[in-house]
């Protein structure tokens, strides 16, 4: 086991960490009070190469592992997970295409976003499918050679910036959760964004419901298998659950460094209150909290890159980092006293934004859900990752081969 990083992984935490610095801190609480949209930030980290980082080199992405995405992650989250979840929500919407999609669908909506700085989103939730996925309303119906897409999405990360969307369908009403379909979708007229929320916390990053209103895709922009959508999704979020473990663990070390150089500044009783243990423990399990976090987060991202099932590491990670930022960041309020609870100081907006961290890509709940039901399982921790997803063109091979035996 070797815990220490690559010269590149090293190289490319500095990069972030800097850019996190100097391009989002110093924006970040100006951004939140009124929930700017931080478009110079995303086309400045675009071209500094943070953005779109899972994209695979021959669609003009850096095919970074997953470990180095979770470094760059933790650094916007460290900076602003507002700005950072808007940052890093392309990675989730690319996900089920880079895993479903033919190379054509590749080339055309990968190369997209490596070409310009673009954004895409992924469409899951809708009103009454949150956690329950499979209670989705929307639909997808073949008619002729194209798919006509009808419902609403909601808390649609960057929904009313993307320019292509990934959206789960269902296309066959009556088989719950294996009547669902994965699409891409290109942003047209059809598309409309209905609102955009105004949240607690992570006020820079967009969040909108985006209804697809007879909404006409080529046939080929199925992505997987017909009716293999939930799957598809269930494997997407594995992918980038380590990645908001990490944004988490970023949220929960900014609060313990704020408050670790404020209880030795705040001086009562007449000495700074980093002197007082009650103080001193909350500053001691702040930094075991970030410290644990980054292990697991760092253990999901790594068994993604040994090609090993990390559907219980990253619920582990997920879920951890999750209430640990939550913990973290109340605690650091309580470090600062009355003044945490006022907004000239920074843990109040770092509270707020931890609290999402609980809610998007599976609440703790979930997580808990999936921890339980893989260890009753007894899931041994080194099963391969789930079987790579069939494209339409491997289906519609496989077909005619068949005939041809048939024949
Ligand atoms: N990889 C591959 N396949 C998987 C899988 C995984 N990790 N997890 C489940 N599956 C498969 C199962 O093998 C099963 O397959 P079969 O049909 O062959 O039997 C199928 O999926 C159903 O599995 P379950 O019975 O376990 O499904 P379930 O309905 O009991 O539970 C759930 C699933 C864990 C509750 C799931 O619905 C879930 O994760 N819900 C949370 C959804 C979520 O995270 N939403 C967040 C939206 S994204 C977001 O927040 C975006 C944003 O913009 C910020």
């Amino acid at each position: 086991m070797d815990f220490n990083l690559t010269d590149e992984q090293k190289d490319l935490r500095e990069l972030a960490h800097n850019f996190a610095e100097k391009e989002i801190r110093k924006v970040a609480w100006e951004y939140d009070k009124d929930g700017t949209w931080p478009q110079e930030i995303i086309e400045k980290a675009w071209d500094v190469g943070l953005m779109n980082t899972h994209v695979p080199e021959e669609y003009g992405g850096p095919g970074l592992d997953f470990l180095s995405g979770c470094l760059i992650e933790e650094e916007f989250g460290w900076g602003c997970s507002g700005i950072g979840t808007s940052l890093a929500a392309n990675g989730l919407a690319m996900t089920p295409v880079a895993l479903g999609g033919s190379d054509e669908i590749k080339a055309k909506y990968l190369g997209m976003l490596t070409e310009e700085p673009k954004l895409a989103s992924f469409c899951l939730t809708e009103p009454d499918a949150g956690s329950d996925v499979s209670g989705m309303k929307t639909t997808a119906v073949k008619k002729g050679d194209k798919w006509v897409l009808n419902g609403s999405k909601c808390f649609i990360t960057n929904g009313q910036y993307a320019d292509w969307y990934t959206v789960y369908a269902k296309t066959d009403k009556d088989a719950g959760h294996r009547g669902i379909s994965a699409f891409v979708v290109p942003r047209d007229d059809t598309v409309i964004i209905d609102k955009k929320e105004d949240k607690l916390g992570q006020r820079a990053s967009n969040t909108a419901t985006v209804v697809f209103n007879e909404t006409e895709i080529p046939a080929d922009h199925l992505l997987g298998e017909e009716n293999h959508g939930f799957k598809l999704a269930m494997m997407t979020l594995d992918r980038t659950r380590p990645g908001v473990a990490a944004m988490a663990v970023g949220i929960g070390r900014a609060a313990f460094e704020f408050a670790a150089e404020y209880s030795k500044e705040r001086v009562q009783f007449g000495v700074p209150i980093a002197m007082h243990q009650a103080v001193a423990f909350m500053i001691a399990d702040m930094a075991t909290k970030v410290e644990a976090g980054r292990l697991l987060t760092w253990q999901s991202a790594a068994l993604l890159d040994q090609g090993i099932r990390n559907t219980l590491a990253c619920s582990h990670a997920k879920r951890f980092a999750a209430d640990s930022a939550m913990e973290i960041t109340v605690d650091a309020v309580q470090v600062y006293g009355g003044y945490g609870f006022i907004k000239e100081y920074p843990v109040e907006k770092l509270m707020r934004d931890a609290k999402i961290m609980q809610l998007y890509e599976g609440t703790s709940q979930i997580q808990r859900l999936v921890i339980a039901k893989e260890v009753l399982m007894g899931r041994s921790v080194d099963e391969p990752m789930a079987e790579a997803v069939r494209t339409q063109t491997e289906v519609a091979e496989k077909q005619t081969e068949t005939a041809a035996a048939t024949v």
